[in-house]
C-alpha cells in the first residue's frame, strides 16, 4: 500500500469542518472590504530567500526545494506573505491606489519535525494590508483578526503583541543582546548557537533556552523615538477599542521581514505548537522585492491549529442530519423515489438507496444515518400520490402529497 506522505493528512470525514471555518473566515474578511487574491503554490527559491530571509529556520532547514526540468530552483511555498507581495508588485496594484487589501487561504510547506499542531503541509488563511505606515492600520488587522476568531467562537485565545524596532533602532538592540548572551554562549543548545550570529533575536523565543532570556534586554527599551511612537499608539488604539493584550518581548517570529510591530495569537493549552496565528509589520519588504517602498502589515491563521483550538472548546460545527431518507417497498420504485428525492432536494438533505436494500435494510439504514424522516414509495403511493411520511423521531405517520411533504418537514425544522 501507498501512504501518504509523513507530516500530511486527508481530510474526508472533516472536509465540512474545513468549508464552514474557510467561510467564517472570508466572510469577515470580505466585510472588512479585503478580497481574495490565489497565487500559485510554488514560487522561484528567490522569493523566499529575499524575504523570509537566508538565515532563517524556515529557509535554512525547512523548505521544500527542487530544480524543475528546466532547471530552476523552485520552492513550494512555505508562507503566503511573500507570493502576495511579489503579485501585487507583479501585476501592478499600486496603480488601483493604496490601501490595498488583500486575503489568501490554502497550503503551505514546511520540512518541520510532525507533532500534533505541526505538520508538513499546513493550511494558512492570511490577510495583508498594504500601503499604510500608520498604527491605525496595525490596530485595525489585530481587530480583524480578533473579528474572525469570534465569528467561529473562539474564547480562549491569547493576544501578545511586542515591537522589533527598524533599521534605526534594532542594530543597537542586537549588540545588546549578544553582550548579554555572550557569558552563556557554549551553554546555549545547539540552534541558538548558530542563531547567535546569524539571527540573535530569535534565541528569545527558544524553549530550550527561555531561562536566559527571562533576564535578557527588552527590545522596548531600545527602540528609537518613532518607533517608539508607533507602539505607544498602536497600544493607545488597542486599550480604547477594549482588545486584551499583553507585550511580551519573546515574540520576535520566525520570519525577518518584520519591521516594529509583531502580534502573535496563542492558544496556551495546545503545547508546544500554541500559535494559532501571527503577523506584524513589514515596511521593506516590497522594497526589498524590487517594488516601491510601501509599508504593510498582515497576519495569517493557521487552520489546523484552529480547528484543534476549537475541538477544546467544543465548538467545531456538528455533522447536519440527513432530512429525508426515500425508502422504496421494491425494485420497480426506485426510479419513482429518484425522483422524489430529486424533487426534494431543492429543499433538503436527501439520499435514497442505490444498494438494492430490502425495506428492513433501508429504514436501518435511514435510523444509522439519523435521518429525520422517511418517505414510503409503493405501487399503490404512486397511483394515488400520496405518500407515507414518518417522523422518525415521533414515529408518526401521515399520508401526504410532495407539496405537503415539504412544508410538514419545512415546520418541523
Ligand atoms: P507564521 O507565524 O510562520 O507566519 O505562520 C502563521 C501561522 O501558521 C502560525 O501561527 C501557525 O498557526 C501556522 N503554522 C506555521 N507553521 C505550521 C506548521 N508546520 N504546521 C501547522 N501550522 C503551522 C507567517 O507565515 C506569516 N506569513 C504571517 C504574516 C502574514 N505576516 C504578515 N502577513
Amino acid at each position: 500500500m501507498i501512504s501518504r506522505i509523513k507530516g500530511t493528512n486527508d481530510i474526508i470525514e472533516d472536509s465540512r469542518i474545513w468549508e464552514w471555518l474557510e467561510g467564517k473566515l472570508k466572510n469577515v474578511a470580505l466585510n472588512f472590504g479585503f478580497i481574495e487574491t490565489r497565487t500559485p503554490i510554488f514560487e522561484a527559491t528567490e522569493l523566499f530567500n529575499r524575504s523570509v530571509g537566508n538565515e532563517t529556520d524556515i529557509v535554512q532547514k525547512e523548505m521544500y526545494t527542487f530544480e524543475d526540468k528546466g532547471n530552476r530552483s523552485i520552492t513550494l511555498r512555505p508562507e503566503g506573505t511573500a507570493p502576495v507581495m511579489r503579485a501585487f508588485i507583479e501585476n501592478n496594484l499600486l496603480s488601483k491606489g493604496l490601501p490595498q487589501k488583500l486575503f489568501y487561504y490554502g497550503p503551505m510547506f514546511r520540512y518541520e519535525r510532525p507533532q500534533a499542531g505541526r505538520m508538513r503541509q499546513f493550511h494558512q488563511f492570511g490577510v495583508e494590508l498594504i500601503g499604510s505606515p500608520l498604527p491605525i492600520a496595525d490596530a485595525m488587522t489585530i481587530l480583524l483578526a480578533i473579528e474572525m476568531l469570534k465569528a467561529i467562537g473562539l474564547d480562549k485565545f491569547k493576544l501578545k503583541i511586542n515591537s522589533t524596532g527598524d533599521e534605526k533602532c534594532r542594530p543597537n538592540y542586537v549588540e545588546a543582546l549578544k553582550a548579554y548572551y555572550k557569558p552563556f554562549f557554549n551553554d546555549l543548545c545547539d540552534d541558538c548557537r548558530v542563531r547567535y550570529d546569524r539571527n540573535v533575536l530569535r534565541l528569545l523565543d527558544c524553549k530550550k533556552d527561555a531561562k536566559y532570556a527571562e533576564n535578557a534586554p527588552k527590545i522596548t527599551d531600545y527602540l528609537c523615538h518613532d518607533c517608539k511612537v508607533h507602539f505607544d499608539k498602536l497600544r493607545k488604539y488597542l486599550d480604547e477599542m477594549e482588545i486584551e493584550y499583553e507585550v511580551d518581548p519573546s515574540i520576535v517570529r520566525g520570519l525577518d521581514y518584520y519591521t516594529r510591530t509583531v502580534f502573535e495569537f496563542k492558544y496556551p493549552s495546545l503545547g508546544a505548537q500554541d500559535a494559532i496565528g501571527g503577523g506584524g509589520r513589514y515596511d521593506r519588504l516590497i522594497e526589498e522585492l524590487g517594488g516601491p517602498k510601501i509599508p504593510s502589515i498582515g497576519f495569517a491563521f493557521g487552520i489546523e491549529r484552529l480547528i484543534l483550538a476549537l475541538e477544546e472548546e467544543g465548538k467545531l460545527p456538528k455533522a447536519e442530519d440527513l432530512d429525508v431518507y426515500i425508502v422504496s417497498i421494491d425494485e420497480d420504485q426506485r426510479i419513482e423515489a429518484l425522483k422524489v428525492a430529486s424533487a426534494l432536494s431543492r429543499y433538503f438533505k436527501v439520499d435514497v438507496d442505490v444498494m438494492g436494500r430490502n425495506v428492513k435494510g433501508q429504514f436501518s439504514y435511514a435510523s444509522k444515518e439519523n435521518a429525520r424522516y422517511t418517505v414510503v414509495i409503493g405501487e399503490e403511493e404512486i397511483r394515488t400520490g400520496l405518500y407515507t411520511l414518518k417522523n422518525m423521531k415521533t414515529g408518526e405517520q401521515s399520508k401526504v402529497r410532495l407539496s405537503e411533504m415539504i412544508k410538514e418537514i419545512n415546520g418541523a425544522k
